[in-house]
């Protein structure tokens, strides 16, 4: 068989990602027809999960094995897309989508795998393909298969899931013209791209087919940053099973629709030996040892099942992705969704994101492990706060505006019973009517929240700017950081930050606003004399030295600069209405000086 289904324990992977130049993937991206947009975040899912049932994930020698496999998949069905991506230098992989799940079937069926006594002998949509031996035979089945078909024109292969090493990050930055652009850039170079896209739902349709046999209907479902609009190359997995058959019954419910109640064959089927918590936790065991035993490419299994959503993490070597398996968790998946309708109705909440993102990074504020540091997901909240706030005309809407324009089509009430109805068809959301530019932006974010009370207020995405009431909420408790949670507001999404972090994040928010301040005057002196800052800006280039926003990206940038500030520094508003230190607003004015002794 020239195909192998992918058996444990026949890879040992290493992390090492290889490199496609930027301009290689984006000549490939050029010949492409304009992307239909979907408005819907639902169909989006159900498109890419059909997509996910339509592909196989072949390992090959290298991308020189595309026109082979290409060939040799085309005897078996009608092969729609091919995208390569690597792991290493000698990991390569192809994810073929045939035009239909049956020409899957058609593929495993001629399936074998190697004749190794150690091999768990798994069938799954996960296979390598070998190098055909020099005068072997061709198996008796594809012996009887149509001869290979030609193509005339094969179509370039799609290269993707190339996570840009930061050296490359800086030299596109320096390249950009303007502030705005390089937050632009930013978002380009570091989003999840189409090939990142299919691979997180392949990794979860993987999850899916080992479950299968007993429940048909489960669904592994991606949610968080893989699904939400703000993904980034090398984020994590968070996947969410859902037994559907609860789900669907909850729906007959709710629609009155009783007439599955009416059945006469019922299935036979066991009573849950424990409790709630104490049978996901059972159940999430129990998954947690097929991923390990069972699953091709799955390892590093862990068992967090005291955590207060008990998760299963695992790293999915022929994927590239860490994972986290959680259960009934819906009300998350809807968060995703909402994020991502939130990110849809406007292009710039997207690459702000991300840009704050990176900077809280570079500052040292959000690291990988947890702990009592604020995270990636309460910063999205925040920046989707302060556009919900922004004066005179907001970029976004609060969610209760959201909610209010909902129709009993977007009623959604999740497993825990938590109310998630808000609009969800947004194509005819009237746009913002604020114009302001990324760059404007962005220094209005570090602004807004340099100022902002954290002591005294929490902050409510449902009710964004507040109206008459003002910006903020009372916080329900003494938390240091109070981010109500959109979906669930009785609860904290920043629970977990400590007054130090929120102390260091403030610093930090208010050395990012000084510097922007800086370079939004510099810019501003650039336009008025546009010969001298077009030459400014070129004559950097030149030397190839960073600019701009990237001071903001510079971790060391944090520690030895001499007019940041430093933990207690008072800031006020000068009569230009710019936010500065009190002792530069002494400088200001002579009369507050306090006299020398
Ligand atoms: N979530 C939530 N409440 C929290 C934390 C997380 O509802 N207190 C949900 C959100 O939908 C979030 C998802 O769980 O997007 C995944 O959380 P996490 O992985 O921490 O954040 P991501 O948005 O996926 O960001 P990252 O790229 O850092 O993984
Ligand atoms: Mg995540």
């Amino acid at each position: 068989d020239k195909f192998r289904v992918t058996s444990k324990p026949t890879f040992s992977i290493c992390n090492n990602v290889k490199y496609f130049s930027h301009s290689e993937k984006s000549t490939e991206d050029k010949g492409k027809t304009a992307v239909k947009k979907i408005f819907s975040f639902e169909s989006m899912i159900n498109e890419r999960r059909k997509q996910a049932e339509r592909s196989i994930l072949v390992q090959v020698q290298s991308d020189h094995s595309y026109p082979e496999l290409h060939s040799y998949c085309s005897q078996h069905g009608t092969v729609k897309e091919m995208h390569h991506y690597s792991l290493s230098n000698d990991l390569h992989f192809i994810l073929v989508e045939f035009s239909n799940v049956e020409d899957v079937a058609q593929v495993m069926d001629v399936c074998g795998h190697i004749n190794q006594s150690d091999v768990v002998p798994v069938k799954s949509p996960l296979l390598w393909f070998r190098v055909r031996e020099v005068g072997s035979n061709i198996n008796s089945k594809l012996k009887k298969s149509k001869s290979i078909p030609v193509v005339d024109h094969l179509p370039p292969i799609k290269r993707g899931n190339v996570v840009l090493p930061s050296s490359e990050i800086t030299e596109r930055l320096i390249q950009a013209t303007t502030h705005s652009q390089q937050i632009e850039y930013m978002y380009t170079l570091s989003q999840l791209d189409e090939v990142g896209t299919r691979l997180r739902f392949f990794t979860a349709h993987q999850v899916e087919c080992a479950l299968r046999g007993l429940f048909p209907n489960m669904r592994a479902l991606p949610f968080g940053s893989s699904v939400n609009g703000f993904g980034r190359k090398g984020s994590d997995l968070d996947l969410c099973l859902q037994f559907d058959e609860d789900f669907v019954k909850r729906k007959h419910r709710e629609e009155g629709d009783d007439s599955k109640a009416a059945v006469r064959l019922v299935f036979q089927a066991k009573t849950t030996v424990a409790s709630g918590r104490a049978q996901i936790q059972r159940q999430m065991e129990t998954v947690g040892d097929i991923l390990q035993l069972f699953l091709p490419g799955c390892t590093h299994v862990r068992r967090i099942l005291q955590a207060r959503v008990p998760i299963v993490k695992y790293h999915q070597d022929l994927t590239g992705l860490e994972c986290d398996l959680s259960m009934t968790n819906l009300t998350a998946v809807y968060m995703s969704e909402l994020l991502w309708i939130m990110g849809t109705l406007d292009s710039r909440v997207r690459p702000l994101v991300f840009f704050v993102r990176h900077w809280a990074k570079a500052a040292g504020l959000t690291y990988e492990s947890p702990g009592p540091f604020i995270t990636n997901f309460t910063l999205t909240l925040l920046v989707i706060h302060y556009l919900q706030c922004c004066k005179p005309n907001p970029v976004l809407p609060s969610l209760s505006t959201l909610i209010s324009m909902a129709s009993p089509a977007d009623r959604r009430i999740s497993d825990d019973g938590v109310n998630c109805t808000f609009l969800r068809d947004v194509s005819n959301f009237a746009p913002s009517k604020n114009k302001e530019s990324l760059q404007s932006l962005l220094f209005g974010f570090y602004e807004f929240y340099s100022t902002f009370d954290f002591h005294g207020k929490g902050l409510s995405l449902a009710k964004g700017h507040g109206g008459k009431s003002g910006i903020g909420i009372t916080k329900p408790d003494a938390s240091p950081l109070y981010v109500e949670n959109p979906l669930e507001r009785m609860l904290n999404v920043s629970k977990n930050v400590n007054g130090e972090e929120l102390e260091r994040f403030k610093i930090q928010l208010r050395n990012a606003a000084w510097i922007m301040e800086e370079l939004v005057e510099h810019s501003k002196e650039a336009v008025l004399q546009e010969g001298s800052i077009k030459h400014g800006v070129r004559e950097k280039r030149k030397n190839s030295s960073p600019w701009g926003l990237m001071e903001l990206l510079n971790p060391a940038s944090k520690n030895h600069r001499d007019n940041t500030f430093s933990v207690g520094t008072m800031m006020r508003i000068n009569a230009r209405g710019r936010l500065v230190k009190v002792t530069d607003l002494f400088d200001d004015s002579d009369s507050l000086k306090t006299p020398v002794k």
